[in-house]
Parts: C-alpha cells; structure tokens; sequence
C-alpha cells in the first residue's frame, strides 16, 4: 500500500517537506536524453534527484517518505493535450470544466488546452477569463484556454486577440469550423503573428464537405452515405501553409488526417516554414470500416462518426509515419464529448466527436509494441512537442522541474469500462473493449490527482 497521506505535508508552517520516492523506475524523457532505470525523488513538488541509485537508503526509510516501486512501471513527464472539448460555459451537460479536469488527470496530463466552440463561443477576454478563474479554483491539470479567431466562429470579422493572449489564450482557432476566406486567413495569420500566437486551422473546405457524414470512398459508398473527400483538408493546408509562408507566421494543423496533408506539412517543414501539425488517436487507429462494422457489432456506428472523419489505410500509414518521423509534431486527443442525445439517434443526425483524454495510453501503447513509434517519439509528442506549439512550459523529468508525473504500467491488460471513466460522457468506440497499458498514478507538483484503484494494493 502507498500511504499518500504524507504526500499531502505541504512543507509550510514548520512541518516537514513531503518526499516522494519512485524507486528503480523506467524513467523516459526525449529532452534529456533518460531513457533508464533509475530512483526519482521528490522534494516539496520539485524533482531534486534522478539517477540509478539516487534515493539514499535513509530517504527510502523516512517516516514521511511516500515510497513507489517501480516494479517494471515507467515514468513519464506528464502529457499536454493541445485539443480538447470542454462544455463550459454552454454544454455542461456534456463536461464541465471539472469533470473534464478530472478526465485529463487520469489519462496523465499535466495540461489540456480548451477549444472555442462553447456556448457562448471564446471570442473575448471575458469567457476565456472565466475558463481560466474555473480551472483554478477546480484544481488539478492547468487549462489553456484557445480562442476562436473570428468572432461566433462565423468566419468574417477577427477576435481581439492582444485581448484573449492577455486573458490567458495560448492561441486561435475556430476549430468545428474551417477559417475558408482566403482574406481573413491571412489577416488571422498576420495578426496572430504580431502576438506570438499560434493559429489554429480546423482544415475542412466546406464548399466539398457540405452534406457529409463520412469519409468518401468504398465504405461511404456503400453505407449510402455522402462523403468528405481527402482534397477538401489538403486544399485548406496547402492554401494555409502558402498563406503562412507569405506572412511569415506560425500555422498548426489540427487533427491532421490525410496522406495529402502530412506530405504537404512535411514539405512544407523541409522548407523551414514554422508548420506545426497534431494528429489524434483515432486517426492513428481506426479506417472508415469502424463506422460500417460499429464497435458494438452494429453497423452505421455513431461513436465513429468524427470530423475529420475516420479514412483509410493509406491514411492511417501516413499519419504513423509522420508522426514517427517528426512530420506531425504531437498527439492531440480532440476531446469531443456529446450525450447519448447526440448519437443515439440516426448517423446523419449525430454530432461528430468521440473522448479520449483517458484513453491514449491504452490505445497508443500498442504502436509502440508494434515498433511503429519509438517510446522516445510517445512521449515527446505528448509533452514536449505539443508545449512549444503552444508556448508553454513542457513537463520534464530534469532536476529541479515540477514533479507533474504520470506512472504507466506497459503490462496491464484491461477494459475500458465506461463505468470507470471520470468524463460525463462515454462516446468512444474503444469503450468496451481490452488494451495493454495503463495509467495508474498522476502527480501534479508530486501530489496525486489521478491514482488508478489498485495500482498500489
Ligand atoms: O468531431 C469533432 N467534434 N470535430 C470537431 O471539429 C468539433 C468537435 C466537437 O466540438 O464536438
Ligand atoms: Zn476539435
């Protein structure tokens, strides 16, 4: 059993600084080169000591020492998600900001960064600073809070965005809905620039997406369905990224889901252009079959109606391959929970979107068994790579940065109940069924916000 009670001594008013111990644990971190079995110690939220052995005896020992073997389990820097749906203001029925919180620190992350399209939508300094004043006073995982680039997310007219950086944005975005005037694109990106934010492109060109459910192909075709076609995500980047070049300014892809658009991203970066893409889970996983076989055996499945919508093979390769080489920088789960309102009813009527801040390390861990993404590049596209598209501090492993950890078990072999998830809503394919590899402890400046039940009994 690991007593966290002592964890809980905060080091002010005369009493003893907590300390915590992973002991001979798989410790992993890109950015300063760790990858080893190594002893973590923790003094008063800080990482004072990483190395094989660096625990004394005497700490291990200590009456106020939480102790944590490692017993084959890593650790990690805890993750940064760059996209996530959360409901407030507007939708709380869907999430909240607390439950969504809560979401993010059982999945491991230390940060989430909180699109727009809220109701009212975060166009202005107020809703992104009542976001912010929210997450503080819930606790847990810091909230980033995206603001729209144009006001309602109609598309026309720019948001303040001195205003919304000030508030706290970390950058723009009108994601559910494509920045398509090649105008206002350029003056987002020129005057996005001047604040150092990153913009954001949801790349859909609506005038080729109009009246679709699904991606276009074989499958859409014959589920009778309209279809998404590729073209419409890659005309929208490779506009945007000729548009970025010509400004100057910072442009990231959100849920990049294409063949065409990782080359163009990849083309564009051997160029030296300041292009940065995202890519979710689920378009690392799953083809546009899920929708017609239903992860519940059922055909025309709701939980894999997505926009970007799920695509195929080709695509799926792409993406890992990006993703393994560089090309795409972070994972990013897009976050998007609806209510069985929204999807138990006919597929042309769902809202697209499924969860997934607490479900990458089940569902990604497996590409890594695979040799497809090394543990190296997982992590990094969970932690440092997705900070610097955003501009904040990365969690690390380095003596003397917060203790915001995540403790994986690689061997835990379990389903996904979606009586156990702390999001409001359950609408993911991979609900029910059985992966390897778990979250099993989250730390925050070394206190727990996420411990799974039973990791330490
Ligand atoms: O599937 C999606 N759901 N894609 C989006 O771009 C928006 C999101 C949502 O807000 O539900
Ligand atoms: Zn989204």
């Amino acid at each position: 059993m690991v007593d966290w009670s002592k964890a809980s001594s905060s080091g002010r008013g005369g009493r003893d600084p907590q300390l915590v111990v992973f002991s001979a644990v798989r410790a992993v971190d890109p950015v300063v080169e760790l990858d080893d079995t190594v002893d973590i110690v923790v003094e008063d939220g800080r990482i004072t000591r990483v190395g094989p052995g660096a625990a004394t005896a005497e700490m291990k020992s200590s009456e106020r020492a939480v102790v944590i073997e490692g017993g084959g389990r890593w650790a990690l820097p805890a993750f940064v998600d760059i996209h996530v749906h959360f409901r407030e203001p507007g939708h709380e029925y869907k999430e909240d900001i607390k439950s969504g919180l809560d979401a993010a620190a059982a999945g491991g992350f230390a940060h989430v960064c909180c699109m727009p399209n809220t109701k009212p939508v975060n166009d202005r300094r107020s809703i992104t600073e009542a976001m912010v004043a929210r997450a503080r006073e819930v606790g847990g995982p810091a909230l980033h809070p995206i603001g729209a680039i144009t006001r309602g997310l109609k598309g026309q007219e720019l948001t303040e965005m001195a205003d919304l950086k000030e508030a706290g944005a970390v950058g723009v975005s009108d994601d559910g809905r494509c920045v398509t005037d090649s105008a206002i694109m350029r003056s987002a990106l020129e005057y996005a620039k001047t604040f150092d934010l990153p913009v954001i492109q949801h790349a859909e060109d609506h005038a080729l997406t109009a009246g679709s459910h699904m991606h276009e192909g074989a499958v859409s075709t014959r589920l009778g369905l309209r279809g998404w076609p590729r073209v419409a995500e890659d005309i929208i980047v490779a506009r945007d990224i000729l548009l970025a070049e010509a400004v100057g300014a910072r442009y990231h892809v959100a849920h990049i889901s294409t063949e065409g658009a990782v080359r163009l991203v990849r083309e564009a970066k051997q160029r030296g252009l300041k292009v940065t893409a995202e890519v979710t889970p689920h378009h690392l996983l799953l083809t546009d079959e899920a929708v017609a076989q239903g992860h519940n055996g059922l055909g025309y499945d709701t939980f894999c109606k997505v926009n970007p919508p799920l695509r195929e093979q080709r695509d799926i390769d792409a993406c890992v391959a990006g993703l393994a080489d560089g090309t795409i920088d972070a994972i990013a789960t897009d976050h998007a929970p609806h209510s069985s309102l929204e999807k138990e009813c006919e597929f042309q009527a769902a809202s697209p979107g499924l969860i997934g801040l607490e479900l990458v390390v089940p569902t990604l861990l497996q590409l890594v068994r695979d040799g497809k993404l090394s543990l190296g590049r997982f992590v990094a596209a969970l932690t440092s790579a997705p900070s610097g598209v955003v501009g904040i501090e990365a969690p690390t492993l380095r003596v003397g940065a917060k203790a915001d950890i995540v403790l994986v078990d690689p061997e835990r072999t379990h389903t996904v109940e979606g009586a156990q998830l702390r999001s409001k809503c359950h609408n993911s394919p991979f609900v029910g069924q059985t992966f390897t590899g778990s979250v099993e402890l989250t730390t925050l400046r070394g206190q727990p916000v996420y411990v799974r039940e039973g990791a330490f009994s």
